[in-house]
């Protein structure tokens, strides 16, 4: 059963899009209702990627809000007919342009709200991205800003993990702290910045900050049926969730300091299987987790 579902992966439509499920409903309505998102006229959305964020706040908005995205990369804000497809039929005014979170293309005092969901991350200098934020909107507007600790990932047990020794976890957690460290030093942005966001707010005049968790877990058990399973299983098949890219994670590796490296082989070596381990105990059913996570919802007004 699981292997035909793993198999059938490699048609695309037979899985829906894993970010898709990335929210409860139900927490959703309750942010909007603490936020009174239905007060705000406009919105950016920055780092906006293919338009999940964008797509899931908008109709919280105030009806016919105007609704504007921006990405640093040409793949989303040039070639992205779906978005712009979906917006065509909202109701909203909508633009999607190119722009940098670290040097808005907009005025001072522009959007009543301004938002990204997994961006900051990504960003060389996030507290430039925030300064940024808060300049482009209007006295009284929200800034809300979605972003995990990334680094807990490495200590929720799975049916696979549950008995591993301390050493091994230690090793999991140690492999994915040099990965930060790396990407950090290559100006790639921190995996875990959720963690500093609410000082950052705090540093950058921003009134009123709430901080919540995202209540959503995405868990697997057999026979992995419903529709945020497969699409998790095919997140797993393109390799972003427990694989480990080999070219990528060296370089990084080499970026937090050769003295490293040794760690690198002799974990590539130690757990070179697991990825198959992985695989085998989904095709068999024996695979479960509940699939927590940390993802920090961190709100102010200016
Ligand atoms: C993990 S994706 C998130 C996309 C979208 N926010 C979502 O939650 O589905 C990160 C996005 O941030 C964009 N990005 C990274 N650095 C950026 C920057 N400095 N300015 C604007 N966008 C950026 C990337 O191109 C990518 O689309």
């Amino acid at each position: 059963m699981a292997d035909e579902k793993i198999n059938k992966g490699h048609s695309e439509n037979y899985f829906g899009d894993y970010r898709d499920f990335w929210w409860n409903r139900a927490f959703l309505d309750l942010t909007a209702k603490r936020l009174d998102l239905e007060r705000h006229q406009s919105m950016l959305d920055v780092g906006s990627g293919h338009g999940h964020w964008t797509r899931i706040l908008a109709p919280y908005l105030a009806p016919g809000a105007e609704i504007t995205a921006i990405d640093s990369d040409e793949k989303w804000y040039k070639e992205n007919p779906d978005l712009q497809a979906y917006f065509q039929k909202s109701g909203n005014l909508f633009q999607l342009k190119k722009g940098d979170a670290q040097d808005l293309p907009f005025e001072d005092n522009s959007f009543d709200l301004v938002t990204c969901q997994t961006v900051l991350i990504h960003v060389p200098r996030p507290a430039k991205a925030i300064q940024e934020m808060k300049r482009v909107l209007k006295p009284g507007g929200t800034l809300l800003c979605v972003e995990p600790n990334n680094i807990v990932q490495s200590l929720i047990k799975t049916s696979l993990t549950k008995n591993d020794p301390i050493e091994e976890t230690l090793d999991h957690i140690k492999y994915r702290l040099i990965i930060e460290k790396g990407k950090k030093a290559m100006g790639r942005g921190d995996n875990s910045l959720g963690d500093l966001l609410p000082g950052m707010f705090a540093m950058e005049g921003l009134n009123n900050i709430e901080v919540r968790l995202s209540d959503k877990a995405i868990a697997m058990y057999p026979p992995y049926d419903n529709e945020e399973q497969l699409a998790t299983l095919k997140q797993w098949m393109k390799g972003s969730s427990w694989k480990s890219n080999t070219q990528k994670d060296i370089d990084f590796f080499h970026a937090a300091g050769e003295k490293y490296m040794p760690f690198y082989f002799e974990y590539q070596e130690k757990y070179a299987r697991s990825d198959e381990h992985v695989m085998g105990a989904l095709q068999r059913e024996q695979y479960h987790a509940a699939g927590g996570s940390l993802m920090y919802l961190v709100s102010g007004s200016k």
